[in-house]
């Protein structure tokens, strides 16, 4: 059996959202948007993803690159990039974006989810876990964007929801707010 990797380097488990992902996406080319310092890459990276991991935050990219060379891992590619810009330049079956769009310029976030859909393979995969703000649950936390009720799911006109909900959710601090969690599925042609 191989050793977690994430137990190896103490970071936190991969996020549960990612892990219920992987029950129905098969290992191919995925993006890792907002890798911090790797606990979803590693993850994706032991179920047999190619993983391609972005940060705007160095550091977090330099240890991810780190546990990389230390552990001679062959399929994460990490690599410093501000989501802001909404350009990628590859395409991928799997984007992951768990918890990192609420730290984006909301004048970006419209762009950011059209380049991620525009470089989804057919039939490939979009994960997004965001922070909400709606009346009854006001966002407590300082966050430049916040989904409001249904925006996401109205983004996503056209591709098969696998899973969607806006639960309410406790932060590591004890807040308590709702976040819009979606699987969708790319048409296949
Ligand atoms: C709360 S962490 C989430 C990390 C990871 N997705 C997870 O599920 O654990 C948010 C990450 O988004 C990154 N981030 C924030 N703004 C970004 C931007 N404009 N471009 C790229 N990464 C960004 C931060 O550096 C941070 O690592």
């Amino acid at each position: 059996m191989s050793v977690d990797l994430n137990i190896r380097y103490g970071l936190n488990p991969a996020h549960s959202e990612v892990v219920e992902a992987c029950s129905h996406v098969e290992p191919c080319q995925v993006l890792d948007m907002g890798c911090s310092n790797g606990r979803n890459a590693l993850y994706l990276s032991q179920q047999g993803f190619n993983v391609t991991a972005v940060d705007n935050n160095p550091n977090a990219i330099a240890m991810l690159q780190q546990i990389v060379n230390e552990e001679g891992i062959a399929n994460i590619n990490a690599q410093v990039y501000d989501i802001n810009n909404a350009q990628l330049t590859e395409d991928f079956g799997f984007i992951a974006c768990t918890v990192t769009l609420m730290f984006l310029d909301p004048a970006c976030v419209a762009a950011v989810i059209a380049d991620m859909q525009a470089h989804t393979l057919p039939g490939g995969y979009n994960l997004i876990v965001c922070a909400m703000n709606t009346a009854d649950y006001p966002c407590p936390m300082p966050f430049p964007f916040t989904f409001d009720e249904g925006e996401l799911r109205d983004a996503y006109q056209g591709w098969e929801l696998v899973k969607y909900n806006e639960d309410v959710g406790t932060m590591h601090n004890g807040a308590r707010l709702k976040f819009a969690t979606m699987l969708a599925r790319k048409a296949s042609q």
